[in-house]
């Protein structure tokens, strides 16, 4: 079934609808102006401001003292393992809110560690050199869940910086990964770094580098700054998320380059205002919301922000991507100011997401998506189908916006590009192009 704007919201259109011209469509009066992301509680410059003006100007009167981990027996070499000193060294840092020093031009190995909390106020971590993950596979046997690397657990007002470096040393979990090898059973690999339940959190000006999966999680946290942060992995590397957020609230992601072999921005359940701004992505799969309702589960997602974006040969631009049968919604989305670089899939809504061996069977329920906008999207896209809505049929999509948007065939295209819309109810004004075909 295809829906057009006229049947969607028919009295909004005869109310509002005014000819604007042949070639782009309608104007439509914007209702919908009052952007809602001015009640955010974060106000993304404002904040960002005053962060970099404490940073520069009082770092001393952050930390009560300085933690040097090579004072705990943290002496690098290559087949060291300096687990034991950086526990050690946290225990310290964290009981007195001292900031904890990794320091720079060495590389330090670590088994599978965790840095729990709560500590004293201005507990810091300042990573200056190289954290590399220790290489074998058998030290990440987890009893309790998923694998991990690193993981800051129950800290407030931690801050994570410094200019150096994590490096996941991936590679031998690629190969093993069932993405790369069929035949092999699929299991999980390591988050590189994991933040839960931290709440007042900045990581800043940190590199990560080839995880074993994803990168960093962000993972029931509260009030989150993340920025400058530089996150590699090659673009074939398996379920290599750049930056993961579930169930966070009131984080701001900017001024970062992520290019990794899977989303480099995922937004999943649990998640309420949430800012990027500011993002280089590519190589990867791009910045997604989702995927939300696996397994048939309840997702909830609201106010997020992707605002100043530049994607360059990824897979799909912004994404929103949900499985069938699940619940719940995903609404008060918007895209702004985006720049895609001969991108396969620039915009994609595709809520028939299927990401295992087995086909996914068509279900009734789905989560519905709501009040989602484009706004000045431009750029190129690798394939003939530039703008893709594969909304669900019993659930279609509503209240979606499109405002200048424009999508051109990268050179090498020799077809033009094309819109394809199902099951979406949406509205557009000023410059939209390709069209849906209706
Ligand atoms: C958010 O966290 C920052 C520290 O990162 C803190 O200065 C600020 O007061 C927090 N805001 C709220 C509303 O708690
Ligand atoms: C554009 O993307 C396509 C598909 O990903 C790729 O084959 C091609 O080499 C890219 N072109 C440029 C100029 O990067």
């Amino acid at each position: 079934m295809r829906m057009s704007p006229q049947s969607a919201f028919p009295s909004l259109f005869i109310a509002l609808f005014v000819s604007f011209g042949v070639c782009f469509g309608s104007f439509l009066e914007d209702t919908y102006h009052l952007n809602n992301y001015h009640s955010y509680s974060l106000k993304p410059n404002h904040q960002f401001g005053i962060i970099t003006k404490a940073y520069v100007s009082t770092p001393s009167t952050r930390s009560k003292g300085i933690i040097n981990v090579d004072d705990y027996g943290g002496k690098t070499n290559d087949k060291k393992d300096n687990t034991e000193a950086f526990q050690k060294a946290w225990h310290d840092a964290c009981s007195s809110g001292s900031t904890l020093i990794v320091p720079k031009e060495k590389i330090y190995h670590l088994k599978p560690i965790k840095f729990s909390g709560p500590c004293q106020p201005n507990t810091a971590f300042r990573v200056y050199g190289t954290i590399k993950a220790w290489p074998k596979m058998s030290s990440y046997k987890q009893q309790d869940g998923p694998p991990h690397w690193i993981v800051f657990s129950d800290v407030t007002n931690l801050r994570v910086d410094g200019g150096g470096t994590l490096n996941g040393n991936g590679k031998k979990w690629w190969i093993k990964s069932c993405k790369r090898n069929p035949s092999l059973e699929c299991k999980p690999a390591p988050t590189a770094l994991i933040f839960n339940q931290c709440n007042n959190l900045r990581v800043t000006n940190l590199r990560l580098q080839n995880a074993q999966q994803m990168h960093v999680r962000f993972q029931k946290c509260n009030n989150v700054t993340a920025s400058n942060l530089i996150i590699k992995a090659p673009g074939d590397s398996p379920n290599t998320d750049g930056i993961h957020i579930t169930e966070t609230q009131n984080m701001i992601i900017s001024n970062s380059i992520i290019g990794t072999g899977d989303d480099c921005i995922s937004i999943v359940s649990g998640s309420q205002n949430i800012q990027a701004m500011g993002i280089k992505c590519g190589p990867g799969h791009g910045i997604s919301i989702g995927s939300l309702g696996a397994h048939n589960s309840e997702a909830q997602v609201s106010n997020v922000l992707v605002k100043g974006a530049t994607l360059t040969g990824t897979t799909n631009g912004v994404r929103i991507k949900t499985w069938q049968g699940g619940s719940g919604f995903a609404t008060n989305i918007k895209f702004v100011d985006i720049t895609m670089k001969n991108v396969t899939n620039p915009i994609i809504v595709n809520q028939n997401y299927c990401d295992q061996k087995n086909p996914c069977h068509e279900k009734e329920s789905a989560v519905q998506l709501s009040n989602i906008r484009y706004q000045n999207i431009r750029g190129t896209s690798a394939s003939e189908v530039a703008i893709k809505f594969d909304c669900s049929r019993t659930v279609p999509c509503k209240e979606v916006y499109l405002e200048d948007v424009i999508l051109t065939p990268a050179q090498h295209a020799a077809s033009g590009t094309i819109a394809t819309c199902e099951n979406v109810r949406y509205v557009n004004r000023g410059k939209f192009f390709p069209p849906c075909n209706i």
